[in-house]
């Protein structure tokens, strides 16, 4: 079978017979060639392809040269000089078409569009925020508004306030963390929010505070230094304990489904009386009992009561008047128990491949 070739390129190899005038009138197409395909280069790698094309040392240029030889003796000098014209033009140009795309590639970066795409890194909002917004929607649907306090408080507005004396024990230092500009601190928990919302407004109130809370706790697997709560407060003429228990059992079958039932165990807070720990039925079984809630059925969801008096009075609200409840949920058990997470640790290391599933 023939084999099929295929026309090789007109390449010069090497000196040859050249007749009159071919080496002179080369070195113009060379030079006019050169310059077209330089000035339409469109960026420094085609740039160095065309110097090596034509000034290397297998370039058009270079073979030329070598060509001088065959020259008759008149000529030679002609076309030598010539020939180191056009050289330099070449380099010339080379420089400033490079000197051009420079500027250029400056002022308009080069956008390859077929370069394969960056992966977008999509942000979530945290677990634990997720609760949050979850949790100040459904209040905001049973009527609450949302009021805001600063994480910095006095001692005042975070224990005296509150009626908690300063014998009190989650006054020690072991679980408050002081500023040095006595007496301020990080507040313990949200309840201040209450009082600064009764100093400026009069009842009806009702109002939910969700924020950030610090206490002097060594971290482990249920405690960390910093968490959240989400206040309740609900004063009025009339507000009894029956208000309290609707509208958490409300809050609880929004949140954990219409089956979900709450409990109320016998508790105290110096700011409420009576107070309880408010629990809800497990959503992980149901009530059954499992690992979540230790088999019991239930989970904590925070602390709730009748606010005590002593707070009411003080703030110009005649307790014979009005009367309320005031509550405090923390969504990081929340958030725990709806995610199966066993470690509240794990919420504030900022593993991104923990946050990530959420
Ligand atoms: N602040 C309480 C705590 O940190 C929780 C709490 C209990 C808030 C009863 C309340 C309440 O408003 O009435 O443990």
């Amino acid at each position: 079978m023939a084999q099929k070739t295929r026309p090789g390129p007109a390449v010069a190899v090497g000196p040859f017979f050249q007749p009159d005038g071919y080496v002179l009138n080369n070195l113009e197409h060379i030079e006019e060639e050169a310059k077209r395909r330089i000035a339409a280069a469109s960026d420094t790698r085609s740039l160095e392809d065309l110097r090596v094309l034509f000034l290397g040392r297998k370039g058009k240029l270079t073979q030329l040269l070598r060509s001088l030889g065959t020259l008759s003796p008149e000529e030679r000098p002609l076309a030598g000089a010539r020939a180191n014209e056009v050289k330099n033009a070449i380099q010339q140009a080379l420089t400033a078409r490079t000197a051009e795309l420079a500027a250029g590639e400056k002022r308009e970066p080069f956008l390859d569009y077929t370069l394969p795409g960056r992966r977008v890194e999509l942000r979530r909002r945290h677990p634990v925020n997720q609760v949050i917004e979850e949790l100040v929607f459904i209040f905001c649907d049973l009527g609450f508004s949302v009021a805001e306090g600063p994480l910095i408080e006095t001692e005042h507005y975070n224990f005296d306030a509150l009626n908690t004396p300063p014998d009190h024990p989650v006054r020690d230092e072991k679980d408050t963390l002081f500023l040095r500009d006595f007496p301020l601190l990080l507040r313990t928990e949200t309840s201040p929010v209450q009082v600064r919302t009764l100093e400026h407004t009069k009842p009806p109130v009702r109002i939910i505070a969700p924020g950030r809370c610090y206490r002097n706790d060594t971290a482990d697997a249920r405690h960390y230094p910093v968490f959240h709560q989400i206040e309740g407060l609900w004063v009025d003429e009339g507000v009894s304990f029956a208000h309290l228990k609707g509208i958490l059992l409300e809050f609880a079958k929004s949140l954990f489904g219409p089956e979900a039932q709450v409990r109320f165990r016998p508790h105290f807070f110096p700011f409420t009386e009576p107070s309880a720990e408010i629990e809800a039925t497990c959503p992980a079984c149901g009530g059954g009992g499992c690992r979540t809630c230790s088999g019991t059925g239930w989970i904590e969801l925070g602390g709730a009561g009748m606010v005590d008096p002593a707070v009411l009075a003080p703030l110009g609200i005649d307790p014979e008047i009005y009367t309320g409840f005031a509550f405090g949920i923390g969504p990081e058990r929340i958030a725990m128990v709806r995610y199966g997470v066993t470690d509240i640790r794990l919420f504030y290391e900022n593993d991104l491949r923990f946050l990530r599933q959420f």
